[in-house]
């Protein structure tokens, strides 16, 4: 395998200074492992952008609200450094949770805009945790770009606040969401879903192409929104949290359709917990 992986902040910055005294460009993909082909597109974009791609893999304990979630996601080492080998990354950066957060460490990195809502009201302190993680990050690794999927767009948008706000030199290049063949959206949670959730998986997106159609035919945004819940909840085993039209660029909630609305959903599939959003 022709992928370096380097373990400490020390050396992630020095291979980084290296090939910036080279001329070249750097890209930082974040991942908590468990990789799919989400991951693997926003090492494609990545290499597009840059010259050199850097993936890190730190499932970060402090975005984990729930300790059941943390204990059960998915990580294999060894599956996720063959992926990035695979897609051609250059190196693999994965610090310990001590490297990350030595005893001593007191600093939250809080963002007060897009929270409140959608997930963020649904699991406190999971973005605080994010800001935090992603801060780190940003400054051990260096990288002219950062790559993001918009499959999380809450978190997009909060990262990308945070970086305007803190004066961070790197740019945030958002990447489409990667859904399997009937919808659904990938996630690394996905493995932890049932056969027949997983069956039940793609209604989420089915109902929220539904909300798309109907309000595009005349129906209010929150009659559609209403019936999808409903619609959804018969189902069976969906437990919805949220059906809500945003506008993309504020995130303040929209009453009436236009260039900038996005459907936001999440919803409980047994023990998993589904998010998903579209322009609408
Ligand atoms: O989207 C994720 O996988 C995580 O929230 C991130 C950005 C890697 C921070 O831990």
């Amino acid at each position: 395998m022709n992928l370096e992986i380097i373990r400490t902040v020390d050396g992630i910055r020095k291979r980084v200074a290296e090939q910036k005294k080279r001329g070249k460009t750097v890209a930082l993909v974040p991942t908590m492992g468990g990789l799919h082909e989400g991951h693997l597109s926003l090492i494609t974009k990545a290499k597009e952008v840059a010259d050199f791609v850097v993936v890190s893999i730190f499932i970060n304990p402090k975005q984990f609200n729930n300790p059941d979630d943390l204990k059960t996601y998915p990580s294999d080492e060894d599956a996720d450094l063959e992926s990035i080998a695979a897609e051609g990354a250059d190196t693999a950066f994965i610090p310990s949770v001590d490297e990350m957060y030595p005893q001593e460490f007191a600093t939250d990195v809080k963002v007060t805009a897009g929270v409140n809502i959608l997930c963020d009201a649904h699991r406190p302190g999971h973005f605080g945790g994010v800001a935090t993680v992603v801060t780190k990050l940003f400054l051990q690794v260096g990288a002219d770009f950062a790559c993001f999927g918009e499959k999380d767009f809450q978190q997009l948008f909060i990262i990308s606040r945070l970086v305007e706000d803190l004066n961070i030199p790197i740019k945030i290049i958002p990447t489409a969401t990667v859904r399997e063949k009937d919808g659904l959206a990938m996630s690394s949670r996905n493995a932890r879903l049932s056969e027949d959730d997983r069956r039940l998986a793609p209604k989420l997106q089915e109902a929220m192409q539904e909300v798309k159609s109907n309000t595009r035919n005349g129906m209010t945004i929150n009659t559609a929104c209403e019936a999808a819940w409903k619609s959804l909840e018969a189902e069976g085993n969906f437990k919805v949290e949220y059906f809500e039209v945003r506008c993309g660029k504020t995130m303040v909630l929209m009453e009436k359709l236009s260039d900038d609305c996005r459907l936001f959903a999440a919803a409980w599939l047994g023990g998993v917990r589904l998010i998903d959003n579209i322009k609408i």
